[in-house]
């Protein structure tokens, strides 16, 4: 079977988890893929931490110029996460002709029509199911399923950690801080936890799910974002009074005069499915005109439900390339342009 190399950018609890799953599951993902995908390299800021990585790749280093110079690498894999020098990596990979995969919603809220009018240009793939929900398949679902559908909606449970939090609040009465120090031991939360605790990596995400769903730019600047910082057990335990459960939602609507898009903690009813969405969980619902109100649901942090999103894109790219590199494809892009848009 011929083989696809590929450059890991990151070895944390991402990265780690692609290359356990990608040794685990070795010969299922190859033929599945129609080729043996090895990773080449894995970079890191200390690969003296990561010998237990040895035995399941190539080379582990430090240096990403590696990847993005060595002709062999056909997809740079990045896991970094942060704005740099991940940006520098995927510009640099894509202006050396290879495929990227990555998980940083950051970056693709911020950077990524920068990415993805590079990628156009060099008629390269940038695939990104991993930015946005874990382990949910929701970009897929959204681009290729629905794809019939006028989307009217999209809302979200769309950071496990803030779920984890108001759900131990709420089952284990323990305060918001004991809450947040759980999430952070259990690797749910970003390097920064105030990007999960003030709204921010939500907003990241349903940027990027807005732009699917409606087209037109990743309008993060534009969104309306508040986060759980102040929930009380107090505000948790009313809510449950009145019947209803506070979560923290990822909000976009298509509107007459354009597009909302917000976060913010929210009432949600008992006899809504996503009031029951406990946990690291995540759930996101879409209504389209066609299909009427679809649910996903599934692991939204977590090293490994991440790395099957992100093996998931490298094997698409995989079967989109074909063995050879030598390939001109479509951009998984974003450029289409609506008028009037006027974010609330
Ligand atoms: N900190 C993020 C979360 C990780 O809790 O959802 C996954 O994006």
């Amino acid at each position: 079977m011929d083989s696809v190399k590929i450059g890991l950018a990151g070895a944390g609890t991402v990265g780690g988890g692609v290359c356990r799953v990608l040794n685990r599951n070795q010969e299922q993902i190859s033929a599945r893929a129609g080729a043996r995908i090895e990773v080449k390299y894995v970079t890191c800021r200390h690969p003296e931490n990561r010998s237990d990585l040895v035995p399941l790749v190539g080379s582990l280093g430090i240096d990403w110029h590696e990847i993005v110079e060595d002709p062999e690498i056909a997809i740079a894999v990045e896991a970094m996460g942060g704005i740099e020098p991940a940006r520098s990596f995927i510009l640099a990979a894509i202006d050396a002709g290879k495929h990227v995969v990555t998980a940083n919603k950051a970056l693709l809220a911020q950077h990524g029509d920068e990415i993805f009018d590079a990628a156009a240009k060099k008629g390269v793939i940038v695939a990104f199911e991993a930015s946005v929900a874990g382990g949910i398949p929701i970009i897929k679902a959204m681009r290729e399923s629905l794809v019939a559908n006028r989307i009217q909606s999209v809302v979200g449970i769309i950071n496990g950690t803030s779920n984890f939090i108001l759900t131990s609040m709420r089952k284990e009465k323990i305060s918001f801080a004991e809450a947040l120090s759980k999430a952070q031991k259990l690797g749910y939360a970003e390097a920064d936890p105030s990007f999960d605790i003030d709204g921010i990596d939500a907003a990241h995400k349903i940027s990027i799910l807005s732009s699917i769903a409606f087209g037109g730019p990743i309008s993060f600047d534009k969104a309306y974002i508040e986060g759980i910082r102040d929930l009380q057990n107090v505000d948790i335990e009313f809510a449950d009074q009145l019947g209803y459960r506070v979560k923290l939602l990822g909000i976009t609507k298509r509107r007459g005069t354009g597009i909302e898009l917000r976060v913010h903690p929210t009432l949600v009813p008992e006899r809504r499915l996503l009031a029951h969405v406990g946990g690291v969980t995540n759930a996101v619902e879409v209504k389209g005109d066609a299909v009427g109100s679809t649910l996903y649901y599934g692991p939204g942090a977590g090293s490994e439900p991440t790395a099957s999103a992100m093996i998931a894109d490298i094997v698409d790219v995989v079967r989109m390339i074909g063995v050879s590199s030598n390939h001109q494809v479509p951009v998984l892009g974003y450029k289409r342009k609506i008028e009037n848009v006027d974010v609330l």
